[in-house]
């Protein structure tokens, strides 16, 4: 059977920065428990005039720029920070890119893990028509209140991917583990633009699903634990990533090394959580950083909150190294601008209710921009060469 799987991926950010040593600091808290604790350095804040719609479009753009459109059929959007109730962001995205009119657009939820349900949707979707390519989007805001536990783990990011037969970098496995169980270990209700969260019992959640999705991979004819030479695990924070490849090997009895994973990090501890984003941005930092990859099977483990997990595996391809993009990412990453703690604040805390109309303030020089809300609409806007 032909491959599937990912031919390319590209990452996108918003354009403010808080460095966490400054958070830290404000707080009286030491800087050592965010980056040697949370293992993050700095965390990404979208400015007042962009949004997942913004982010996606802007890590779409350079992967179709590459590839061309011909063959895609079908967008799938992923998120947990949502900007409608009802309407597909990835339907603000088709019009941004000028896609066909022909395309099947829609929009997956299920907190953080929803990129990965998008990726096994589109895998379908290629099999049973190989000519098509899928344009897979994870968009996430990701936004904890003021002074809380979860505020040094926010962030802002965006992964878009296109999944094809005969894939240039990572050829999906056909094996994969699931776990589900309801739990409120992190949710965020329709009326709150913060999630809620029960830090301890999400890290617990998070290590049962990753234990019940390895079972049930081991059970369906999945590869042994040695055959894995790279993991790369949902990020919300990369200490995560560590406490998962240890719960990983007491598991299994494995010996496993952070060595396994360290290359999934340096992306993940810029970005801070970017929700259904951060599994892919580990995934292109690996390959990004790693030049030993070829022929080499990376094990993926996606979390989503409330809570569901899934465990499968994929196989580097051969020539992976001529897609990498490490310098644009670090050039984006690089070029973030810093906000003071108090405008900071005043974002974070900015409310715009949508049965008002308003035009936000020209922040962003990206490709895309949020312009505001007219009668009740968001409303975007190409920037002009
Ligand atoms: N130097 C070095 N390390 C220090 C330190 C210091 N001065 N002070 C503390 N630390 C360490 C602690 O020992 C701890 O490490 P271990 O967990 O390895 O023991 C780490 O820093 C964090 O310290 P605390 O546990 O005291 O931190 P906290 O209680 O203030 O908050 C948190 C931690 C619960 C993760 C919080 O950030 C939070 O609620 N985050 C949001 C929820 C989250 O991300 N959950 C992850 C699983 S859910 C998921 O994956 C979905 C998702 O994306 C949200």
């Amino acid at each position: 059977m032909t491959s599937i799987g990912i031919h390319d991926l590209t990452v996108s950010t918003a354009h403010h920065v808080i460095d966490l040593a400054e958070l830290a600091e404000a707080g009286g808290v030491d800087p050592a428990k965010f980056r040697v604790g949370l293992g993050q350095d700095r965390m990404s804040v979208p400015a007042a005039d962009e949004d997942i719609v913004t982010m996606g479009a802007a890590a779409a753009l350079p992967l179709l720029e590459r590839h061309g459109t011909e063959g895609i059929r079908t967008v799938l959007f992923a998120t947990e920070s949502g900007v409608d109730q009802s309407k597909s962001a990835g339907l603000f995205v088709h019009e941004l890119l000028g896609l066909p009119r022909t395309m099947r657009v829609v929009e997956f939820k299920q907190a953080c893990y929803a990129a990965t349900a998008a990726l096994q949707s589109a895998l379908g979707i290629v099999a049973r028509n190989p000519g098509e390519r899928v344009l897979v989007i994870a968009s996430d805001v990701a936004r904890y209140e003021l002074d809380s536990p979860g505020e040094p783990t926010q962030g802002a990011g965006a992964v878009a991917m296109l999944v094809t037969a005969d894939p240039a970098l990572l050829a999906i496995e056909p094996v994969s583990g699931v776990a589900a169980r309801d739990v409120d270990d992190f949710w965020r209700p329709n009326d709150s633009t913060t999630a809620v969260v029960d830090g301890r019992l999400s890290l617990t959640a998070y290590l049962g699903a990753l234990t019940t999705a390895w079972d049930d991979f081991a059970a369906r004819g999945g590869v042994e634990v040695a055959e894995i030479d790279r993991f790369c695990f949902h990020q919300p924070f990369t200490k995560m990533a560590r406490k998962a490849l240890k719960g990983l090997a007491q598991h299994t009895g494995a010996d496993l090394k952070d060595s396994l994973q360290e290359e999934t990090f340096p992306y993940n501890r810029e970005l801070g959580n970017t929700y259904t984003a951060s599994l892919y941005s580990g995934l292109a930092s690996l390959l990004d950083h790693d030049d030993t990859l070829a022929g080499k099977r990376i094990g993926l483990f996606s979390y989503g909150s409330g809570a569901v997990g899934e465990f499968f595996t994929g196989i580097v391809q051969p020539g992976y190294q001529s897609l990498r993009r490490r310098d644009a990412v670090e050039a984006e990453l690089d070029g973030r601008v810093p906000l003071t703690l108090a405008e900071y604040r005043e974002l974070h805390s900015a409310e715009h209710p949508s049965d008002t109309d308003w035009e936000t303030p020209r922040v962003t020089q990206g490709p895309f921009r949020f312009t505001g809300i007219r009668r009740q609409a968001r409303q975007y806007e190409v920037r002009q060469a």
